[in-house]
């Protein structure tokens, strides 16, 4: 088996977890059926950059189902399961190049594996699959016919591709659709965030003061744990509407150099850079603790922390003390990497069951149409966003009513009025 992983004998351990990840992967299961019997990405070839999880794994398999010819790569260098990816490669025979702590340079070599057998479609988180086919492998992109992208991030940069001319195939943008963002970005890095912070410190988030840098659908979803845990929180933003709702939500918002000086735990995700600058990190108290959950790890400014820093040392798995040049001592969480996804184990399977089945179904929909679609970046239809709410819902146990003719013609109508 073409691969590289880490130990391929952690596969035993890795095929349970990813038949754990299953059983909360309803719809997935559904288009996993329907796919195994319609074959509908026969010979095609597909190359995914993911988090290797055990989600992924089933998504994976599933497009196997469908006919594919998958490869898989990391698109994170501290996200891989080690045991998934085992397993991926041994017990389902899907080539996967990923090693949890890789460096950059294995990481760019395993984006590289991943595109070997000359994909026709592309599945992206963050981009850097996209990125690297359109500047170094560009021979290979004749034979793409459209692609995916999975999150907010490379959603951002796919479209600045896509404005400058510099997009060569169709993406759709697996982010957008509603059963995705509103649940994976809110509820999975809402929950996922706090498990990777506290497996990272077991810190008591009860009492403690969290300060959520951006307020989109992931700082939303940080927001409202940390008040569930009983934390007193403050949201940062740029945006003034997003920082009015926060503020209606109940939440105090001011500027970051404010929030600096008064939080006891830090957590930025904004997909912005140096959201956590030099600034910032001097004015925190002894023992503040930050960390990162969105896309890269440019959000903390790693390099000016390192300037400042006297001594480090680490103090537990995915926690490094800096003893700043101020005599602070102040903690960085999973190296300013995807907290949730490097300290623990990334969203539940419970919402990745609504990303993947997007991405899926997103697959499915290039292969029929991406001839009428331009070198643009699309949202996957509505109804297909809608079929899959509808699959979960009944799988919940969930029926919800339904317009009769008379609310139909009433809603759609113009004419009703007092
Ligand atoms: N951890 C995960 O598993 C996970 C899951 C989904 C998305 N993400 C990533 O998380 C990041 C946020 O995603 P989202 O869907 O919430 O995006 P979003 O666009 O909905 O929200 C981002 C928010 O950050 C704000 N912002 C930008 N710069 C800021 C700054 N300097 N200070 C304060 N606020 C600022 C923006 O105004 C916006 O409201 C992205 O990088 C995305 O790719 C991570």
């Amino acid at each position: 088996m073409d691969c590289h992983v880490k130990d391929i004998k952690l596969a035993k351990a890795g095929k349970t977890r990813i038949e754990w990840a299953y059983r909360f992967m309803p719809v997935l299961r559904t288009l996993r059926e329907r796919f195994a019997k319609e074959k509908p990405l026969k010979a095609r070839r597909i190359s995914g950059c993911l988090h290797i999880t055990s989600e992924t794994a089933n998504l994976a398999i599933t497009l196997k189902a469908g006919g594919a010819d998958v490869r898989l790569c990391a698109s994170n260098p501290l996200s891989t399961t080690d045991e998934v990816a085992a397993s991926i490669a041994a017990d389902y025979g899907i080539p996967v190049f990923a090693v949890k702590g890789e460096d950059r340079k294995t990481y760019f070599r395993h984006i590289f594996q991943a595109l070997e057998h000359k994909p026709d479609l592309t599945i992206d988180d963050g981009a850097d699959l996209v990125t690297t086919l359109h500047t170094q492998k560009r021979a290979l992109l004749k034979n793409v016919i459209g692609g995916t992208e999975e999150t907010t991030t490379g959603v951002v940069r796919l479209k600045a591709m896509a404005h400058d001319g510099a997009l060569k195939y169709p993406i759709i943008a697996v982010n957008d659709s509603q059963t995705k963002f509103m649940f994976d970005n809110r509820y999975g890095t809402g929950q996922s965030s706090f498990d990777g912070i506290l497996r990272a410190t077991n810190f008591l988030i009860a009492g403690s003061v969290v300060v959520v840098a951006g307020y989109g659908w992931c700082g939303r979803g940080v927001s409202f744990r940390a008040k569930g845990l009983g934390a007193e929180v403050i949201v940062t933003e740029v945006d003034p509407v997003k920082a009015l709702e926060a503020r209606m939500d109940g939440f105090r918002v001011m500027k970051m150099m404010d929030a600096a000086k008064l939080g006891d735990l830090f957590v930025t995700v904004t997909g912005d850079i140096n959201v956590l600058d030099r600034k910032h990190i001097l004015a925190m108290r002894d023992g503040a603790i930050f960390c990162n959950s969105g896309h890269f790890d440019s959000e903390i400014n790693k390099a000016a922390l390192d300037k400042m820093t006297r001594r480090s040392r680490p103090m537990r798995t995915s926690c490094v003390e800096h003893e700043l040049t101020n005599g602070r001592k102040v903690y960085l969480l999973a190296e300013g990497r995807l907290v949730n996804l490097s300290a623990a184990d990334g969203h539940p399977a419970m919402v990745m069951d609504m990303s993947f089945a997007n991405q899926a179904l997103a697959c499915e929909y290039l292969v029929h149409n991406s001839k009428k679609m331009q070198n643009q970046v699309y949202k996957l239809p509505e109804e297909l966003d809608r079929q899959i709410a509808t699959i979960k819902l009944g799988s919940m146990g969930i029926t919800i009513d339904k317009l009769t003719p008379e609310q139909k013609a009433y809603i759609t109508s113009w004419q009703h009025g007092t």
